[in-house]
């Protein structure tokens, strides 16, 4: 049956890092706005597409059979913020407002409202669109789970199941050689990934962002599971995860994205300090972008799916400048300046990490 809205033309782009389950929303918006009689409009490579004006409309054809794959037909960009925009001049990068370009093809297109899935640094770009007056609806991704107004976004289940299939697979190993493994997992600064994993895949230890380390608690940790007959361990740690006495192990510095800062190498560190210090044979892996790639879990299949389309029922409602957002099993929706003002951290009530300490885990600090 057909729906009726006063909301004729959307559009719709993925902004930031891509993740598994990006394809799903899409699906999930194109599908539910043809019964509305929407047209769809698929802004390329997230805000660099509607800053340059580069898009195509989406039917049911291309959008069928997406459900299951990684990345996003879209393209995206975590470098195209329209307010942050770089440009060459005489060899040097500048930083200039392209914000006015962005308005005018949002006019141009004719869209009455524009569908942006994405995560935080989405999330603060669309804050300040919708303030030069783009009706704008939120969709939160993000591997790291870090966006405060939702329970969970969409990804990061994908990547919770990577990791744990990892380290099923290093503890075949590092038991084989009686080694210490250390994965070193995504998450910015935010240990979500690094305790969900951790805590499916059966780590020792987990590092996290929000509990600086001490060394020694480490190093007590093995051995003591060496008394217990354990000669291998498995050490879960978060890419921003730091000891009490140092800082976060910076990668390098790009100043063309929202976050300059990338994060990357806690895992060599910790892993040189505990051959150090113990001994003991250590060997790295480094997750990296495998927790970024390939097919969502059915879990994120499904949310992003019921993302997608109460993001069009928003649109045709006319509630604009609201991102959606999980609350416990139901689908709810957040003002997006509110989804913007706090990040979502591990905090010492934390269910999961109580319970990962009450089995043993040990996360640096007690
Ligand atoms: O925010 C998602 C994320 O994968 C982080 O966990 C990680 O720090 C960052 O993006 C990596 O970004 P890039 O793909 O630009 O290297």
């Amino acid at each position: 049956m057909a729906l009726s809205s006063k909301v004729r033309r959307i559009g719709v782009l993925t902004g930031g890092g891509d993740c598994p389950g990006l394809n799903a929303v899409i699906r999930g918006v194109t599908k539910p706005a043809q019964d509305y009689g929407m047209s769809v409009i698929g802004i390329q490579d997230g805000f660099e597409g509607l800053v340059e004006g580069r898009a195509k409309e989406l039917t049911n054809e291309d959008v069928s059979g997406i459900l299951a794959r990684g990345g996003t037909i879209l393209g995206s960009s975590n470098k195209g913020d329209p307010f942050h925009w770089p440009v060459q001049r005489e060899g040097k990068t500048e930083i200039v407002d392209k914000s006015k370009a962005a308005l005018r093809n949002y006019e141009a297109w004719n869209l009455d409202a524009l569908i942006a899935i994405g995560g935080d640094g989405t999330m603060h770009i669309c804050n300040k669109l919708t303030r030069m007056g783009m009706n704008i609806i939120g969709v939160p991704k993000t591997i790291d789970n870090d966006l405060d107004a939702t329970d969970l976004t969409f990804g990061h289940d994908s990547a919770v199941f990577v990791v744990s299939e990892a380290l099923d697979r290093l503890h075949t190993t590092a038991s084989s050689h009686h080694r210490v493994i250390i994965i070193e997992v995504m998450g910015r600064y935010a240990g979500w990934i690094a305790l969900n994993g951790g805590l499916a895949g059966g780590a020792d230890i987990i590092l996290i962002p929000e509990i600086p380390f001490s060394w020694k608690k480490i190093y007590d940790k093995i051995l003591k599971r060496e008394l217990m007959g354990k000669k291998f361990s498995l050490v879960c740690v978060a890419e921003g995860a730091k000891p009490k006495d140092g800082e976060m192990v910076i990668k390098g510095q790009d100043i063309k994205r929202y976050d300059p800062v990338q994060l990357g190498g806690i895992g060599e560190v910790v892993a040189k300090k505990i051959e150090n210090n113990t001994g003991r044979e250590t060997r790295v892996t480094v997750l990296g972008h495998l927790q970024r790639g390939g097919s969502p879990t059915p879990f994120d299949r499904i949310l992003s799916t019921k993302f997608g389309y109460f993001a069009v029922e928003l649109a045709a409602q006319g509630k604009f400048g609201r991102m959606v957002a999980l609350k416990g099993s139901e689908i709810k929706n957040v003002k997006i300046e509110d989804a913007i003002n706090k990040q979502k951290l591990v905090k010492p009530d934390t269910q999961a990490l109580i319970a990962a300490k009450a089995i043993g885990i040990s996360f640096g600090d007690e």
